[in-house]
């Protein structure tokens, strides 16, 4: 048995395991409607139903956090949440969150400058997770301990965390150079201070710790 909420009334619902729900969200700008069994989980429904492979699935029960994605702007576990209680909402998932121009958001260009991975898998939701943080204003004067604290909703079996840490020191840095996201995609000027400096390269703040690696691994390889 599954219980929800009827949009049209607003009451609460119960579905029996078999029931099919009529869902429709808005996915990385698209409006999709389907029809989902009551109990299907929202990284299923991305992974199987929609092939947003983007999103990982780790260990299916909260703790790892490889499937985190963007509901109605807040990051969330997509192994917690049934497809039919993200109906109505806004989903972001990796593969929304470069620009449609392709720029990469902060967070996937200083995980590529910082090389902030080994097999990848966390990725995407460590990418998630820190987009999150970054939205919700993330400080960048924080110690590492604090700031390893902030990530410690993500696991990761491979790095030892040292270049995740590096990697969003570096992606604060980048988004505030690039200032609040542009509404239309053909606007930057060339060179209109949308241009990334050397890694770690800002004055009076913690340095980064990012390496600037130069053999850059490809973004959409980590996405499988
Ligand atoms: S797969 Fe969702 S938290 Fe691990
Ligand atoms: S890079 Fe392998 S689990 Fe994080």
């Amino acid at each position: 048995m599954t219980s929800g909420t009827d949009r049209a009334t607003g009451e609460p619902q119960v579905y029996e395991a078999d029931d099919r729900v009529d869902v429709t969200m808005t996915i990385n700008g698209e409006v999709v409607r389907a029809s989902v069994p009551a109990r299907m989980l929202l990284s299923d429904f991305l992974r199987h139903e929609l092939g947003l492979t983007g999103t990982h699935v780790g260990c299916e029960h909260g703790v790892c956090g490889a499937c985190t994605v963007h509901l109605d702007g807040r990051p969330a576990r997509s192994c917690l949440t049934l497809a039919v209680q993200a109906d109505g909402c806004t989903v972001r998932t990796v593969e929304g969150l470069a620009a449609p121009t392709g720029e990469l958001h902060p967070v996937q260009q200083s995980f590529q400058e910082c090389h902030a991975l080994q097999c990848g898998f966390c990725t995407p939701g460590f990418v998630m997770s820190v987009a999150g943080l970054i939205d919700e204003g993330l400080p960048n004067d924080l110690t590492d301990g604090e700031l390893r604290e902030r990530l410690a909703g993500n696991l990761c079996r491979c790095t030892g965390y040292q270049n995740i840490v590096a990697a969003t020191r570096r992606a604060i840095e980048l988004n505030e150079q690039r200032g609040p996201p542009q509404p239309a995609p053909r606007q930057s000027a060339p060179g209109g201070g949308r241009r990334a400096p050397a890694p770690g390269a800002s004055a009076g703040r913690r340095p980064t710790g990012c390496t600037g690696s130069t053999t850059l691994p490809r973004w959409d390889r980590w996405m499988c």
